[in-house]
């Protein structure tokens, strides 16, 4: 059995791409060839729109793809992308091993989908081709962002606008003009270059970026007992191993963008103040969605 494992990052030096190499290590190593595992890095074989429908179609077994990338499938992950709701990731972290961060994993299976644990990325920073210390200075600039119904109002209340562009496309995107700035984690910055061209980096770190390691729930369910058990043994055990290092990739890599000789920004308390205070009210219109006792969940995991 090849267990296909698609994902849109980079290979290596990345949270994501460096979990996807080990996994694939493990089930190799382990397995005795009752199960092999390839992974397909960087978009090379879905994007995250398709790679949904390709588990379901049996095209792929797993992806990793952002939590808000999952709109079409249920609205409980806006919480994820709440700006200011997680002060770090070790609180992201705390919530995703709470009842109520586990209880989230199966919200799917009724559309066909099995969360088998949450991949961290890191937190969310802001960049632009023009000086961000302010969200006002965000007013009229387009932004890129990933398919997310809250990232959309977010940018709005910022005075700027959105478009939703697939990760491949970002660059381009950022390099031709057809949008002015973006927001993603450190790796992600550092790993895709868009550093490069853009005017610098703000350091918000106004949301988290996590990934749903996510299978077809029919395919799990037809695997052998004892091979779903040592899969899903190996699974857990690469979760929290690649969870682990995740703090330690982000500092690498902000510290990659400083080393290429871009410029961080990072906020005074006042700085700060107002981008919480500009973008916080976007809860309002998401708490149904995401439920007020997950939201209370989420803020106890703050420390
Ligand atoms: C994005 O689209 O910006 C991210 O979800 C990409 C990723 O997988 O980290």
């Amino acid at each position: 059995m090849v267990i296909k494992f698609a994902h849109v990052v980079a290979a290596t030096g990345h949270p994501k791409g460096d979990a996807a190499t080990l996994l694939a290590k493990r089930v190799n190593e382990e397995m005795n060839g009752t199960a092999c595992m390839e992974v397909f890095p960087n978009s090379t074989l879905f994007d995250d729109d398709k790679v949904l429908e390709a588990l379901l179609l049996g095209d792929v077994q797993l992806a990793a793809p952002s939590l808000s990338k999952f709109e079409a499938y249920t609205k409980k992950y806006r919480l994820y992308d709440l700006p200011f709701l997680f002060s770090d990731l070790s609180a992201v972290q705390t919530f995703n091993n709470s009842d109520t961060g586990k209880e989230l994993l199966t919200v799917m299976e009724d559309v066909g989908y099995t969360g088998l644990g949450y991949w961290l990325s890191g937190m969310k920073q802001f960049s632009a081709n023009k000086p961000l210390e302010v969200p006002s200075d965000a007013n009229g600039l387009k932004f890129r962002i990933q398919t997310s119904d809250v990232a959309e109002a977010m940018i709005s209340a910022m005075g700027a606008s959105a478009q939703k562009l697939a990760f491949s496309e970002v660059y381009q995107a950022l390099q031709t003009g057809v949008v002015d700035g973006q927001e993603n984690s450190w790796s992600n910055i550092y790993t895709q270059k868009f550093f490069e061209v853009q005017d610098g980096i703000t350091e918000t770190n106004h949301a988290a970026l996590a990934y749903l390691l996510v299978t077809s729930t029919e395919w799990l369910d037809g695997l052998e007992p004892e091979v779903r058990d040592q899969f899903l043994t190996i699974v857990n055990e690469t979760t929290k191993a690649a969870n682990d290092a995740v703090a330690d990739t982000e500092a690498k890599n902000r510290q990659n963008i400083l080393d290429s000789g871009s410029t961080i920004r990072e906020l005074s308390d006042e700085q700060r103040e107002q981008w919480v205070s500009t973008m916080k009210p976007v809860w309002d219109r998401f708490r149904d969605d995401v439920g007020q006792d997950v939201i209370d969940a989420a803020q106890a995991s703050n420390p």
